[in-house]
């Protein structure tokens, strides 16, 4: 039985992650960072056994630490970093903290903390054992946003954690391509999340996954360092 980690798990896309891998039979190790609150990942748990909650904040590299020091002899088809933050929230109240002339640099450091070290800290702690596993994937769940090209939302922390994220996971992608092991960057699209802050997103979080899973299923090695969103499309850099 195949298994991944998910970050973030408690909550928007990657609950749904965790509920669909779940009913495909997956084992789900489900992270989030306050799983006494995470009524509706403990009730998804109860129901399947092979979901299992560990406590993560992915800031906390200690906590990354110790909890790759408890799977380490558990191999990792899968390790999906969807945990992220787009800044301070309800974000309309807080977007001029992201705009140039009245940037808070702490909101900008969390950010990056949260979107752009904390994915490359955990492949670093858990590249054993995906390199142990059958499929040997790092998916990094990115945005458009991070798209130089593309798509200007004028929140220069959320835009750039995304775009420092996509630039480190080619690295990465780089690095590891020798020991097999697959990097890949999905944006979801504009989804029906707590993040779609001004109620404009028009992708159901259901639709999103469903439509990104059979992409990460299909990944091969020469797919290795790609960017594309959740029909398929390459998002350009
Ligand atoms: N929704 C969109 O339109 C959209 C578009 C492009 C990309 N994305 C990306 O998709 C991913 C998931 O976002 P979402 O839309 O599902 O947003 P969401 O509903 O706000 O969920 C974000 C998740 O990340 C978790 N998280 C945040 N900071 C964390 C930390 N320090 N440690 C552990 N968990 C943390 C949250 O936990 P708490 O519940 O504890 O806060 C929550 O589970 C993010 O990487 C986001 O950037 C979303």
């Amino acid at each position: 039985m195949a298994t991944i980690l998910i970050t973030g798990s408690n909550q928007g896309i990657g609950f749904e992650f965790a509920r669909q891998y779940a009913a495909d039979g997956w084992n789900v190790i489900a992270c989030c960072r306050t799983p006494d609150k995470a009524d509706e990942l403990q009730a998804l748990a109860d129901k399947n056994s092979t979901i299992w909650i560990e406590q993560l904040d992915v800031c906390d590299h200690s906590a990354i630490d110790a909890l790759g020091a408890k799977y380490k002899n558990t191999s990792l088809d899968v390790l999906l970093n969807n945990a992220g933050i787009i800044g301070p929230i309800p974000i309309a109240d807080h977007i001029h903290r992201q705009h140039f002339g009245s940037m808070d640099y702490a909101v900008w450091q969390q950010v990056l903390e949260t979107n752009t070290f904390a994915p490359i800290k955990l492949a670093e702690t858990f590249v054993h054992a995906i390199a142990a596993s059958e499929q040997k994937k790092i998916i990094n769940i990115s945005s458009n946003v991070g798209s130089i090209s593309e798509r200007c939302l004028p929140a220069i922390a959320y835009g750039s954690s995304k775009t420092a994220l996509n630039k480190a996971t080619t690295i990465v992608a780089e690095q590891l391509r020798d020991r097999g092991i697959i990097v890949a960057l999905f944006c979801p699209g504009a989804v029906k999340t707590r993040m779609d802050a001004w109620g404009q997103a028009g992708v159901g979080i259901e639709d999103s996954v469903s439509s990104l899973r059979p992409l990460i299923e299909t990944l091969t090695i020469s797919d290795s360092g790609s960017f594309r969103d959740y029909t398929g499309r390459t998002i350009a850099w």
